[in-house]
């Protein structure tokens, strides 16, 4: 039976261990927040360790899905740390979304245990992570690839191997920016479309079905509409998510404008109280400045 461990069973992590735990794969997690794990161990069965370094002991894969850097830096470099306990030819696979740096860091030290790496960041939100229909995008040697894929897929339903280790941190880093623009878009529009007098529901569903048709307009325009932000991803990571996709482009000398802006609005949301809002509400911020 392959052996894995998971660590951290946030809103993305415990769907995404379920599914390998149901797949027949024999799974020990790990949460810092004990209760969550031991949640977890009674829904899918396995085992929760007190540590990282004790879930990871012994395991084929090692999976970390945890909020930035910082926490991925403490989870697997220090004390108790996964690394530390890492078998020779095991797999650390990184869901964290981080930057490309930390990427480099990780590969260097699962090397010098003579085991893999692999970032593997997602996109597809809380609900892709339920429903097992994540896109991942993934940098790491092809064998080390090959090896996951088949694992993978039983959260991924795209699952495309970008290149070195970094490159799946690269990508997200594209997504978010992608992302970011479509979502100030959508507010733009609803925002413009209640001013001029329309019936906004009525115009997301034709501005859906053409051209102008995105993920956020589809999914989120309702609750938009209904000034309802409580569901979704939320404005500290995706600030989190911008700052990484910022320095990145310092780094590359790259021009990232509009990108730029759009973390100055979030930054607003965030002053507004809205750091736990879905990102959505760039549309609560733009009708506060209306009013004003
Ligand atoms: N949510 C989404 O829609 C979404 C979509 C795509 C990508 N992502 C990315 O996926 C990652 C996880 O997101 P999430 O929504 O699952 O976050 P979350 O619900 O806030 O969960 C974060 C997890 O990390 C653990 N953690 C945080 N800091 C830690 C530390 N210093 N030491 C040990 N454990 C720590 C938390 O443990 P506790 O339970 O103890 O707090 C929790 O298990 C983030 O990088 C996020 O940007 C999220």
């Amino acid at each position: 039976m392959t052996t894995a461990a998971f660590i951290g069973l946030g809103n993305m992590g415990y769907p995404m261990a379920g599914h390998l735990a149901r797949a027949g794969l024999e799974v020990t997690v790990y949460n810092r927040t004990r209760d969550k794990a031991d949640r977890w161990v009674e829904e899918f069965g396995g085992r929760a360790a007190l540590t990282p370094a004790l879930a990871a002991r012994d395991a084929e894969f090692v999976f970390v899905c945890v909020g930035n850097d910082r926490d991925l830096r403490q989870v697997t470099l220090e004390d108790n740390g996964a690394v530390h306990t890492l078998a020779r030819d095991a797999v650390l696979v990184d869901h964290t979304t981080a930057s490309a740096t930390m990427a480099e860091t990780l590969d260097a030290a699962c090397r010098e245990k003579g085991a893999c790496f692999m970032d593997a960041p997602v996109s597809g939100g809380q609900q892709g992570a339920e429903n097992g229909q994540l896109s991942i995008m993934c940098g790491a040697e092809p064998v080390t690839f090959e090896r996951l894929s088949p694992v993978l897929a039983h959260y991924g339903k795209t699952v495309v191997h970008m290149g070195a280790v970094g490159q799946g941190q690269l990508t997200k880093m594209a997504n978010q920016i992608c992302v970011a623009s479509v979502i100030e878009g959508v507010a733009e529009a609803l925002s413009f479309a209640r001013d001029a007098g329309l019936d906004a529901e009525k115009a997301a569903r034709v501005i859906g079905a053409g051209a102008g048709g995105s993920w956020q307009l589809i999914n989120r325009h309702a609750t938009m509409l209904a000034d309802q932000y409580d569901h979704g991803f939320a404005v500290d990571w995706m600030r989190k998510d911008l700052d990484i996709c910022l320095a990145e482009a310092t780094r590359l000398g790259t021009s990232l404008p509009a990108t730029a802006l759009i973390n100055e609005f979030y930054k607003e949301v965030q002053s507004m109280g809205g750091g736990r809002w879905d990102t959505s509400s760039l549309l609560r911020r733009l009708r506060r400045h209306r009013d004003d």
